[in-house]
């Protein structure tokens, strides 16, 4: 691909466009050994050597990395107050990254970082039904009636109930919670009554095909359940890496763009 000096170099990185105009007038800029004049000069991304204040400059087109999102930052390229998912990719040549869809801040796990603008829409447009899948812990025991609800579609208060949703129940912790239903207070000798509620925890998986606003959180709110903790685990064909705490990232294998592409 040919394209303008300043352009180049803008886009690695180098400095702003007014910047890297001025480090050309000065000659801090060669092209295959001979300093470069004009800024506006075109250069071939494959073939051409560039070197910047002496340093080899290559060129990187399309850049794909697979983020384990920590809890705690934001799915933005920037933000006034908080951390964004793009702070945390240090080793970038481009500066036109951005997340391909949203987690909640409280949410964790793969986050694909890409300058792609193409791929990016066709994984997140609402036609293509990428699935998504998610791990989860639920406050609230999750039943067979759940998977059967979210297999149908549930409303969460959008004009459309969901689309069919695979639910798969990985446990269940029950716990029995007493609950002070009267206080009787007329009869001091007569004891306080009780009712036994059953209560506990669930780790489920959820497969869903649509990136509506707050999705799983909302599909369980509509059958009376809090989802306590959320990680992403897959979106389309790219799985998490299980090597990738909380906060760090690798770039994605020429076959893992491939399959996405
Ligand atoms: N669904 C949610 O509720 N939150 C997310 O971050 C992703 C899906």
């Amino acid at each position: 691909m040919k394209l303008r000096l300043d352009k180049y170099l803008t886009e690695m990185g180098c400095g702003t466009r007014s910047q890297v105009k001025k480090e050309i007038l000065k000659g801090s800029v060669s092209v295959n050994g001979e300093i470069a004049k004009k800024a506006e000069r075109k250069v071939d991304t494959e073939k051409d050597e560039i070197i910047f204040k002496g340093e080899k400059i290559f060129y990187a087109g399309y850049e794909y990395f697979m983020l384990n999102k920590p809890a705690g930052v934001v799915s933005a390229t920037e933000d006034k107050k908080e951390r964004t998912v793009i702070d945390l990719i240090k080793e970038s040549k481009r500066k036109d990254l951005f997340p391909a869809g949203r987690l909640d801040k409280d949410t964790e796990g793969l986050l694909l970082i890409t300058n792609d603008g193409q791929l990016a829409h066709r994984l997140l447009s609402p036609k293509k039904h990428v699935d998504k899948i998610y791990y989860a812990k639920i406050k609230g025991i999750v039943t067979e009636e759940d998977v059967r609800l979210f297999e149908k579609g549930v409303h969460i208060g959008d004009e459309k109930p969901t689309m069919p949703a695979a639910l798969e129940i990985l446990s269940v912790q029950k716990e029995r919670r007493k609950e002070k239903i009267k206080e009787q207070k007329i009869l001091p000798e007569t004891k306080n009554e009780t009712d036994e509620k059953e209560d506990g925890y669930s780790e489920i998986y959820l497969t869903i095909k649509e990136g509506r606003f707050h999705q799983v959180k909302r599909m369980f709110r509509a059958v009376g359940k809090e989802v306590v903790y959320l990680k992403r685990i897959q979106f389309g064909t790219l799985t998490l890496d299980p090597s990738l705490k909380p906060g760090q990232y690798r770039k994605l294998t020429e076959e893992e763009v491939e399959q996405l592409c």
